[in-house]
């Protein structure tokens, strides 16, 4: 079976309370409980971790080798600026799917930029909470076509 890490970076904890006129009213721990509902349902384990700092991430991504299939990640703002992050996942060479619920294209000039996106397999914006469980599906479909 194969599995897949959900990682969301800072601050998505605060989901539900933060802006939620940008984010919803969704909570971190729906999200989270939906996406593995529909795991399970593809047939696909799935483990959940979210943190606000940068090197527990990283930890998260370098233990993902040999133990996930792929990572379905909200960095956060680390998205725009942590080549750190971004070089974890290049080491692991882990499929990625970056997903964020705002629309990162259409905010503030400085979100922009995903220095993630050139080591993720395809990024995902602006479709709220369902982003992550079309996330899901893209990762799904990408070890099918792998298999093939
Ligand atoms: C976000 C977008 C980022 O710019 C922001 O820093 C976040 C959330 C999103 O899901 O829309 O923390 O990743």
């Amino acid at each position: 079976m194969k599995s897949i890490l959900l990682l969301n970076g800072p601050n998505l904890n605060m989901l539900g309370i933060r802006e939620p006129g940008v984010y919803g009213a969704v909570t971190l721990a729906q999200i989270e409980q939906n996406v593995k509902t529909k795991a399970a349902q593809l047939g696909l384990q799935l483990e959940a971790f979210q943190s606000n700092h940068e090197g527990e991430l990283i930890d998260r991504i370098h233990a993902a080798y040999g133990k996930h299939d792929g990572i379905l990640f909200n960095p956060g703002a680390f998205t725009h600026y942590s080549y750190a992050i971004r070089d974890a996942i290049a080491a692991v060479n882990l499929p990625v799917v970056e997903v964020h619920l705002s629309n990162i294209h259409k905010r503030e000039p400085f979100r922009e930029v995903s220095v993630i996106a050139p080591v993720a397999i395809g990024q995902i914006c602006g479709l709220g909470a369902y982003g992550y469980e079309l996330g899901l599906l893209a990762l799904h479909q990408h070890f099918h076509e792998k298999a093939r």
